[in-house]
C-alpha cells in the first residue's frame, strides 16, 4: 500500500517535470534512451543555482580551496593507477528464460514475463566505464574511458595546482563536471542515471588529522544542505562501519535523502588516506609529495573528498518542493516551494492585458528594472489566475502585476505601483515600482 502510494507521488513528480520543463527524457522523439536525460528551462536553471550555491559556497567564499575545469577524457593510465579499470564493477546477472538483465544485488521482485520465477546465471563483473577510441583507429593502443569521477583528473592536477596556487596544506581543490557510468539498471528517475554531474572536492591535509577534518567536513556539508532549503527532518547520515570501508579509508560518511522512493545517499564523504596521490605517484613516475616549508616535513598528503551528485540533489530539491493545496473543494493549486536562492526563476512579470499598449509598455520597464537583477520571466498569456498557477508550478517566488491603478487611472497615488504576489502566502502587497528591486533583494537575502 506504501509503496503504491510512492509510485503514485513519483508519477506526479515525473509528470510535474516534463509539464513545466524540469527534465525531460533524452531523444524521447526516438522513444527515449535509458539512463539519459535533458534538463528543460526550468530544469537548466534550477541545476545552475545548484552549482552555483556549491562552488561560492566550497569555492569562492573560501580562502582555502581553489578550483579546476578538467576533461572527460584524460590519459587511460589514470584509470589504471585509481583501480578504475581492474575493480569499477558490478556483479550481474541475466534471466536465462527472458533475458532481463539485473544488478546481482538488486533483482526484481516480479516474476518472469516467461512465466514462473526468473531463473538466474552466475553473477559475473560487469565493469562500468563506458570506452570509446581516442583518434580514427579503433584498437586497444587508442582505448580511453569517459570519466566516471572527476576526482581522478583533480589528483591528477595536485602538483600542478600547488604550484600555481600559492595554496599551503591544508587546503582544497574543486570541480564539477559530468561523470558516466554504464549502470547495469539506472532507476528512480535521474537518481541513478548512466551520465550525471557530479561537485567533488579533495580537500588535501596532513597525516594525523584526517578524522578531525572529516568531521569538520561532514557538518559542513549536512548545514549546506539546508541552506539551498532541504528540509532538516528529511536529511540524515549513515556512517559506514569498519568493515564497510574501502581498504584505504579511515571513515566515510554518506548524506542521505528521504526521497519517495527511500533513504537514499546524496553525497559521499570519504577520508581517503594518501590512495590515490600514491597510486598516481607509483603508475606516473611523478613525485606527488608536499613539503612543508615551516616544518621541513615533506609528505603525501592525505585527503579528505566530499562527493555529491548535482541530478540527485536536484531531484531530492523537487520532491521537497512539490507541494498540493486544496484551495477550493476540489481545486488543488500545485506549488512547487523551492528555497528562493534556488529557484529557477526568481520573479515574473504580468501585464494585466495583453491587448492594452499603455499596460504593456509599462510592464517592459518594469521587467527591465528587474532583469538585470534576478532571474526575471515575461508572461502576457492567458487570465492571470492561470498565469499565477504556472508561476506556482515552476516554483517562482514573486509574480509582480502591472495594472491600471499603475497607469494612475484610480487616482495618483496608485501612480507607479504594482502588486508583488508571494507563492507561499498569496498575498498581494501594493509596492512602488522603484522599491521593487531592493524588496525582492533582501526578501532573496532573508
Ligand atoms: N569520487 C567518489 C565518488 O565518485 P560515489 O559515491 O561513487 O563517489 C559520488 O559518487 C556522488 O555522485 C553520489 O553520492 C551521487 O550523488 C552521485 N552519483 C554517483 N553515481 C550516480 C549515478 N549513477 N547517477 C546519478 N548520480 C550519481
Amino acid at each position: 500500500m506504501a509503496e503504491k502510494k510512492e509510485t503514485a507521488f513519483m508519477e506526479k513528480i515525473v509528470a510535474l517535470c516534463k509539464r513545466r520543463g524540469f527534465i525531460f527524457q533524452s531523444s524521447e522523439i526516438y522513444g527515449g534512451i535509458n539512463g539519459f536525460w535533458d534538463y528543460g528551462p526550468a530544469g537548466a536553471e534550477l541545476k545552475r543555482n545548484v552549482r552555483d550555491a556549491w562552488w561560492n559556497d566550497v569555492v569562492r567564499r573560501r580562502t582555502d580551496v581553489v578550483g579546476i575545469d578538467g576533461t572527460i577524457i584524460t590519459h587511460p593510465r589514470v584509470w589504471e593507477a585509481s583501480g578504475h579499470v581492474t575493480s569499477f564493477s558490478d556483479p550481474m546477472v541475466d534471466c536465462k528464460k527472458c533475458k532481463g538483465r539485473w544488478r546481482a544485488d538488486q533483482l526484481p521482485e516480479t516474476k518472469c514475463p516467461e512465466g514462473g520465477p526468473h531463473d538466474y546465471t552466475e553473477a559475473r563483473q560487469f565493469n562500468l566505464m563506458f570506452e570509446s577510441h581516442a583518434g580514427p583507429i579503433k584498437d586497444d593502443d587508442n582505448k580511453v574511458y569517459l570519466r566516471p569521477e572527476t576526482a581522478q583528473v583533480i589528483f591528477a592536477q595536485f602538483q600542478n595546482v600547488l604550484s600555481v596556487s600559492r595554496q599551503k596544506i591544508p587546503f582544497g581543490i574543486a570541480q564539477i563536471g559530468k561523470a558516466f557510468r554504464n549502470e547495469i539498471n539506472p532507476r528512480n528517475f535521474t537518481f541513478r542515471s548512466r551520465e550525471f554531474e557530479q561537485m567533488e572536492l579533495e580537500f588535501f591535509i596532513k597525516p594525523g588529522t584526517d578524522a578531525d577534518w572529516h568531521k569538520r567536513w561532514v557538518e559542513e556539508r549536512l548545514t549546506w544542505y539546508e541552506t539551498i532549503g532541504l528540509p532538516k527532518e528529511k536529511l540524515s547520515i549513515y556512517e559506514y562501519k569498519k568493515e564497510e570501508l574501502a581498504h584505504y579509508a579511515s571513515a566515510c560518511v554518506d548524506v542521505m535523502f528521504a526521497f519517495p522512493f527511500g533513504v537514499q545517499e546524496l553525497e559521499g564523504i570519504a577520508a581517503r588516506g594518501n590512495f590515490d596521490l600514491s597510486q598516481h605517484e607509483k603508475f606516473s613516475g611523478k613525485s606527488m609529495a608536499y613539503f612543508d616549508d615551516e616544518t621541513k616535513e615533506k609528505y603525501i598528503p592525505h585527503v579528505v573528498e566530499p562527493s555529491a551528485g548535482v541530478d540527485r540533489i536536484c531531484l531530492a530539491l523537487i520532491c521537497a518542493a512539490y507541494t498540493e493545496e486544496e484551495i477550493a473543494p476540489g481545486d488543488v493549486r500545485i506549488v512547487m516551494k523551492f528555497a528562493p536562492r534556488i529557484a529557477p526563476v526568481k520573479v515574473a512579470v504580468f501585464p494585466l492585458l495583453r491587448n492594452k499598449p499603455p499596460l504593456i509598455e509599462k510592464a517592459r520597464q518594469v521587467f527591465e528594472l528587474l532583469q538585470p537583477h534576478f532571474t526575471t520571466e515575461w508572461d502576457d498569456r492567458g487570465n492571470i489566475g492561470k498565469r499565477y498557477r504556472y508561476q506556482d508550478e515552476q516554483g517562482t517566488p514573486w509574480c509582480v502585476t502591472i495594472d491600471f491603478d499603475t497607469l494612475g487611472e484610480k487616482g495618483p497615488e496608485l501612480l507607479d505601483t504594482v502588486t508583488l504576489r508571494d507563492r507561499n502566502t498569496m498575498k498581494q502587497d501594493r509596492i512602488k515600482i522603484a522599491d521593487l528591486v531592493p524588496l525582492i533583494s533582501q526578501r532573496l537575502r532573508g
